[in-house]
C-alpha cells in the first residue's frame, strides 16, 4: 500500500487541467449503454458491507442497473456473488436486500441452489431431454472480495486487483476500522438525477455556503485540502470545531460548535471570546475521553479527532469518516432513464469495545455516550437490544414533503440535484463550466472517461 499520510493540496489551484465536458453524459441514453458496458461490468464496486455477511447463510443483494446480484456467505464459509438470476428461464430469485437462506429456491418452478451457486435440484429433471448439466446450469459467478469492512463485487474478471485498486486510500481508510463498526441506519432513496450529479455534488465545497448554512457554524470548508488520487479516488479532509473563514469569526462558539464542546464535556461559555481555541481543546477532550474508554485512538492524528474526511472511491461511493463513525453513501444508475438514480446511505457507528461489550461503561451512562448515528460523538457500548434496521426504501418526493430524511445536509443536497437534472435536460445549457475547487469532479470524469475508452473505444 502506498499512501500511509495525506498529501493534499489548497482547493484554489487544481493540480490537472480543467477540461470541462459536455451534458451528454447526464443525459444520454447512448452514454448510458456505454457506461453499462464499459464501466459498471469492469470496475470494483462495492456490494455492501461485510457485517452483513459473517455469517454462513447470511447475504445481501446488489443491484446496479439491470444487473442484480446475490453475495452469500457459504456453508464452507467462502463469500461468493452470482448473478441474481434463474438458469432454467431468468427468474429473479431473491427479492429481500438482506437474509439467512439455507438454499435458494426459484419461486418460479422450484430449481434449488446451493448458496455456491450450484443447482441442487430440478422438479421433473427425467423430463430435461437435454439433461441438467450442473456446470452450464449453476448460478453465474462474479468475483467478490472484502476490505475495509466492505465487500466489493466486479462483474467481468480482468484489470487491477482490489489491493491496487484501493492502494491509494486504504492506509488513510484503515485506522477507522469500519469493520469493527454497527450500522444503524440504511436508506435509499428513488432520485430524480442521473447517478453522476450525485457524486459531483459530493466532489465540491464550492456549493456548501449556499446550501447547507449549518456548515459555517462547524466546519471549515472554503480552504479544506482536498487530494486527487489514481483509479479516480479523491479526498477532501474539513476541519471541524472551527468557523468557516469565507464568514467573519463569532465571539461566542456557534450553536453547532457549542453541541460539539458538550459532546466531550465541555462547557460553551467557557470559549466566549476564544473560539480559535474550540478545535484544539475538542482534540484533547477526545483523546482524554478515549484513553478513558480504553479506545484505540493512537493510530489517528489530532487533526482526526475533530475534522471529517471524505473519500470518494470510483466510481460512485462516497465515504465520510470520523474515529466514531461513518457514512457510507452510493449512487446507483437506474435501469434505463439517465434521469434517475438510486441513492443509499449507511450510517454506521463505532460503538465502544465493539460488538462484544455488553456493560455500560460510566461514560456510556452520561449524556454524550449514547446518542448515536452522529459523526463527533463518542458512543457508548453497543446497546443490548441493538438490531441491524430494515433498509429503509422511499423517494426523492417524500424527503421534498418531509417524509422522510437522511440528515439535514443530504436532504438539502438531494432537493437541489432534481433541479441541476431539470436544468441540464434544457436546450439552454451545454456543458459544465467547472473552477479550480472542483478539481475532484474533473478528476473523476477523467477517470470515467479513461475507462469508457480503455473498455469501450
Ligand atoms: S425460472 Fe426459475 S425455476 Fe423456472
Ligand atoms: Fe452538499
Amino acid at each position: 500500500m502506498s499512501a500511509t499520510k495525506p498529501r493534499p493540496h489548497s482547493p484554489s489551484t487544481s493540480p490537472i487541467p480543467i477540461r470541462n465536458f459536455s451534458k451528454e453524459r447526464y443525459v444520454s441514453r447512448e452514454w448510458m449503454e456505454r457506461e453499462r458496458q464499459a464501466l459498471w461490468a469492469n470496475t470494483w464496486l462495492v456490494a455492501g458491507l461485510a457485517c452483513d455477511v459473517q455469517e454462513a447463510g447470511q447475504y445481501f443483494t446488489f443491484e446496479i442497473g439491470a444487473e442484480g446480484l446475490i453475495i452469500a456467505r457459504g456453508t464452507d464459509g467462502r463469500l461468493r456473488g452470482m448473478h441474481n438470476a434463474c438458469t432454467h428461464r431468468g427468474t429473479r430469485l431473491v427479492t429481500e436486500p438482506i437474509g439467512i437462506l439455507k438454499k435458494i429456491v426459484c419461486p418460479y418452478h422450484a430449481w434449488a441452489y446451493g448458496l455456491d451457486g450450484e443447482l441442487q435440484g430440478a422438479p421433473g429433471a427425467a423430463r430435461f431431454s437435454n439433461g441438467l448439466p450442473k456446470r452450464e446450469l449453476a448460478l453465474h459467478a462474479i468475483e467478490v472480495e472484502e476490505a475495509l469492512g466492505l465487500v466489493f463485487v466486479r462483474l467481468n474478471p480482468g484489470g487491477v486487483t482490489l489491493t491496487e485498486f484501493l492502494s491509494p486510500v486504504f492506509e488513510l481508510l484503515r485506522p477507522y476500522r469500519l469493520e469493527a463498526m454497527s450500522i444503524t441506519n440504511d436508506q435509499t432513496v428513488t432520485h430524480t438525477c442521473n447517478w453522476k450529479a450525485i457524486l459531483d455534488n459530493f466532489a465540491e465545497l464550492y456549493h456548501v455556503p449556499f446550501i447547507h448554512p449549518i456548515h459555517r457554524r462547524m466546519f471549515e470548508c472554503a480552504t479544506a485540502p482536498i487530494e486527487l488520487f489514481e483509479h479516480g479516488h479523491t479526498a477532501v479532509y474539513v476541519p471541524g470545531g472551527v468557523t468557516d473563514s469565507g464568514f467573519p469569526t463569532p465571539d461566542a462558539p456557534t450553536d453547532m460548535q457549542a453541541l460539539q464542546l458538550q459532546a466531550v464535556g465541555l462547557n460553551p461559555e467557557d470559549f466566549r471570546g476564544r473560539v480559535a481555541e474550540i478545535r484544539p481543546a475538542l482534540q484533547r477532550a477526545k483523546r482524554a475521553i478515549a484513553n478513558e474508554q480504553g479506545q484505540a485512538y493512537a493510530e489517528f492524528s489530532d487533526a482526526q479527532l475533530s475534522d471529517i474526511w471524505q473519500f470518494n472511491l470510483f466510481p460512485n461511493v462516497i465515504l465520510s469518516v470520523t474515529p466514531e463513525s461513518a457514512w457510507l453513501m452510493r449512487s446507483r444508475p437506474d435501469v434505463g432513464d439517465p434521469g434517475k438514480s438510486r441513492f443509499d446511505m449507511f450510517t454506521l457507528v463505532q460503538f465502544q469495545g465493539g460488538a462484544a461489550e455488553a456493560q455500560p461503561s460510566k461514560r456510556a451512562k452520561g449524556k454524550n455516550g449514547v446518542q448515536i448515528g452522529t459523526h463527533f460523538r463518542l458512543n457508548g457500548p453497543r446497546p443490548a437490544d441493538y438490531k441491524r434496521p430494515q433498509r429503509d426504501c422511499f423517494t426523492h418526493e417524500d424527503i421534498m414533503a418531509g417524509r422522510k430524511s437522511m440528515t439535514v445536509t443530504i436532504d438539502e443536497d438531494i432537493s437541489l440535484l432534481a433541479r441541476v437534472q431539470q436544468g441540464m435536460a434544457s436546450s439552454g445549457f451545454q456543458s459544465v463550466w467547472l473552477s479550480d475547487e472542483e478539481c475532484r469532479v474533473q478528476h473523476f470524469h477523467d477517470a470515467l472517461d479513461a475507462c469508457l475508452s480503455a473498455h469501450h473505444g
